[in-house]
């Protein structure tokens, strides 16, 4: 059980291939107490393992934005697939923990469904409408390599990378001091 840092874009480790989950064992179960760990430090609604520097296919979201209250443990979506996604779409803005304080707008289907694994073993289905089918569709999007980045052109992409290089030498300043 810990925090680990979050890898903050550009982070090779963000495009990695990512890796199918073969059996929840151990090793998994403590990949998702570090992932829940490391997503509620940062206040966030969702965190795919890439994001702490692990490449399995595997993503967490927040448990009241998936349907159930906050007393719940955050739901674990270990190999997903998305079934279907509806033509509607809604166009609003989007954060992602690898991109600090960078909010960009993002056209995606008002309406999504996904099967996954449970942490529990167990094969599940959700729906999602609105923020639960963004958070979903962006979480996966991390397990294909897919970034914010890739939803702007070549000009606001540089202008985020010098941003971001500030704030990644911030921390790595803080580590050594
Ligand atoms: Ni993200």
């Amino acid at each position: 059980m810990a925090v680990r840092p979050t890898v903050i874009w550009p982070d090779a480790r963000l495009r990695e291939p990512t890796v199918e989950v073969v059996e929840i064992d151990d090793s998994v179960r403590a990949l998702y107490q570090d992932l829940c760990d490391s997503m509620y430090a940062e206040n966030g609604l969702g965190m795919a393992a890439v994001q702490i520097g692990d490449n399995r296919k595997m993503f967490i979201v927040e448990p009241k934005l998936a349907g159930f209250t906050d007393k719940d443990l955050p739901i674990a979506f270990i190999n997903p697939v998305v079934l279907e996604s509806s033509d509607d779409v809604q166009d609003s803005e989007e954060g992602c923990l690898s991109f600090p304080d960078i909010y960009i707008k993002v056209k995606r289907p008002m309406r999504t469904r996904v099967r996954a694994l449970g942490i529990d073993g167990k094969l599940f289905e959700i729906s999602g409408e609105a923020l639960l089918a963004r958070c979903l569709l962006h979480e996966n999007d991390h397990l294909t390599g897919k970034l914010l980045v890739d939803f702007v052109g070549p000009l606001k992409r540089q202008m985020i990378k010098k941003k971001l290089q500030k704030v990644k030498d911030a921390i790595a300043e803080d580590a050594e001091a």
